[in-house]
């Protein structure tokens, strides 16, 4: 958040900052101009600390709530960040991908970093251009062509009454207020003050001063228009979407995207390029993205995969060895963590693939992979699910050479396609359902698990998954019009099979909503609601199949009237055994 105008800076964009929290807890800071650059910044929750910057002198100042994403949540690392001379502050939020190469240059020419975050070296480039330019929008405009990845920057500088504003692929709105201008991720922090802003475009930099916003774009002057927002502050920090759930489902492909590319050459430990064997320990959503890695990893890798509940592993640990992969989005479930313990003593090595840097989960293994999904608020976990497969599927692209690099790149478009279905006929059947199973083969079957496990948590509807042909052996006997089947029948090699589970499941009476893909009549023809997915690569279906899937338990729930982000007796982490 930023604020140029005639009121003390540091206050305003303290109570922003709260506002803005939901983005990022670990850490704040805020940075003003008063003479030179003062600046406060702390590890925790801005809501939470007893110091809150608040005292600052200056009417031009800039600050940031944080989720780490390079570098430990800690003072140092928290935003702004400084040039090596402190007259140059910064913050931002996105991800600088290129941020290695561009640190070894900088350091090479004799900056020296104090943190181990990507953001550093923006403030390091705006040092140098500052220097031959002596202008601070001219020195933005020269260093951002250098930057990959996503931004959101402002920028201060001493000796410069103006905020420069920088924009690519994350969000960033300016407030118009009156003789004063805001700037923030979102207008939450900014309604309280005025309700007329700008919305920045990828690529836009913007120079504020108290008396106006220049907009540049490829170096030529734009008008963005101004636009009234109405919305209510609850509506903002959702950015418009009746649920944290629903807004967490459409971040999806960013989250896919973002976690993709976190995982390189450079962040990928050796010992999981060649493993002899892995185990996977897990529980919940995370145990289910576990199984789809296990038929994904065995299919295109030939390695085999051992995979066990945290809970159970920690107890009754298997005489193993080799890797041993813990999957845990908060990075802070007390059976993972101790099953990894587990682990370690039994001389395995670990790796922890979590969303939380510098969670509890990362401090007890050899390595880490994060996901970049950012904060996931609603208690069922959806993005970070998503984000755990980017991760394990790109593991298994560098076990084989980058074969499904294409693929995987293009991954956020496939879950794009889907996130507008309409599922009301499918609802409609869900919402009177007394159970409702979920049947799969191959890495489908662990999509059935998940599908069920987000239907029965957020809508409270009893659902199960189960692999296909076990449906027969027993559950079979609970099937009637009132348990309606979801079953997910994708070309390949159990395409026939699967028409012959749901011909035995017709003649039982339930009804069957099925996933498929787009023309299939053979398919449509068996069953009672057909829902089309565009055909594409089998690591694209999965995620396809389960974005749907989620859906149809959010729009459910939301039918039911349930409590879709807070479902009874649930928490986000489970810290207890
Ligand atoms: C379901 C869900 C839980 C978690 C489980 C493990 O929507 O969120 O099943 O997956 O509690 O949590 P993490 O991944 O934080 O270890």
């Amino acid at each position: 958040m930023g604020y140029i105008g005639r009121r003390e800076a540091a206050p305003i964009i303290v109570e922003g900052l709260k506002k803005l929290e939901y983005r990022g807890y670990d850490s704040f800071g805020v940075a003003t101009i008063s003479g030179g650059i003062e600046l406060d910044k702390h590890q925790g929750r801005i809501s939470n600390s007893s110091r809150s910057a608040a005292h600052l002198k200056g009417k031009i100042g800039i600050g940031h709530t944080r989720w780490a994403t390079h570098g430990v949540p800690s003072d140092t690392n928290a935003h702004p960040h400084m040039d090596c001379s402190n007259r140059i502050a910064v913050v931002h939020n996105g991800i600088i991908e290129n941020y290695a190469e561009l640190k070894r240059q900088l350091i090479a020419r004799g900056h020296i970093f104090r943190s181990e975050t990507d953001t550093e070296v923006v403030a390091h480039l705006i040092e140098e251009a500052y220097e031959v330019e002596k202008d601070l929008l001219a020195a933005v405009q020269k260093i951002v062509p250098k930057l990959t990845g996503s931004y959101a920057l402002l920028v201060i500088a001493i000796g410069e009454d103006r905020i420069i504003a920088a924009r690519y692929a994350s969000p960033l709105v300016l407030g118009v207020g009156d003789g004063e201008f805001f700037a923030a991720s979102d207008m939450m922090p900014i309604l309280d003050h005025t309700d007329r802003a700008m919305y920045l475009e990828d690529g836009d930099i913007a120079s504020i001063s108290e008396v106006g916003v220049e907009i540049f774009h490829e170096g030529k002057p734009v008008k963005r228009p101004v636009e009234l927002i109405d919305w209510s502050q609850e509506d903002t920090k959702k950015g418009g979407f009746p649920h944290y759930m629903l807004k967490e489902i459409y971040e999806q492909p960013q989250a896919f995207y973002n976690s993709v590319r976190a995982i390189t050459g450079e962040t990928l430990p050796a010992p999981i390029r060649n493993p002899g064997s892995v185990t996977v320990i897990a529980c919940g959503s995370s145990y289910n993205a576990g199984l789809i890695f296990k038929y994904l990893l065995e299919d295109s890798c030939a390695i085999p995969l051992r995979l066990d509940f945290a809970s159970e592993f920690k107890y009754f640990p298997p005489p193993i060895q080799g890797l041993v992969i813990g999957i845990s989005q908060s990075g802070e479930t007390a059976d993972t963590i101790s099953a990894l313990k587990q682990a370690k003593e039994h001389n395995c090595t670990t790796l922890a693939i979590t969303n939380v840097l510098g969670s509890s989960i990362s401090r007890s293994t050899d390595f880490t992979l994060f996901m970049r999904a950012g904060p996931e608020i609603s208690v069922a976990a959806t993005k970070s699910f998503i984000a755990q497969l980017a991760v394990l599927m790109q593991i298994i692209n560098f076990i084989r050479d980058g074969e499904f690099e294409e693929v995987l790149r293009n991954g956020h478009r496939a879950i794009e396609e889907v996130l507008l279905m309409d599922l009301s006929e499918a609802v409609e059947l869900c919402i009177n359902a007394r159970s409702i199973y979920y049947v799969g083969r191959g890495p489908f079957y662990p999509v059935s698990l998940e599908g069920a496990l987000k239907m029965k948590e957020i809508s409270y509807i009893h659902a199960e998954g189960y692999a296909a042909g076990e449906l027969k052996h027993g559950p079979f006997a609970l099937l009637s019009k009132e348990t309606p089947v979801i079953a997910i029948c994708m070309p390949g090699e159990t395409y026939a099979v699967m028409i012959s589970n749901i011909k035995e499941i017709n003649a039982r009476g339930a009804p069957v909503i099925a996933l498929g893909v787009e023309g299939d009549l053979e398919l449509a023809e068996v069953v009672d609601i057909f829902i089309p997915l565009p055909e594409t690569h089998p690591f694209l279906q999965v995620l396809t199949t389960l974005v749907v899937l989620q859906l149809l338990a959010y729009h459910t729930a939301v039918a039911l009237n349930r409590d879709v982000d807070k479902p009874r007796n649930l928490a986000k982490s489970v810290t207890v055994e």
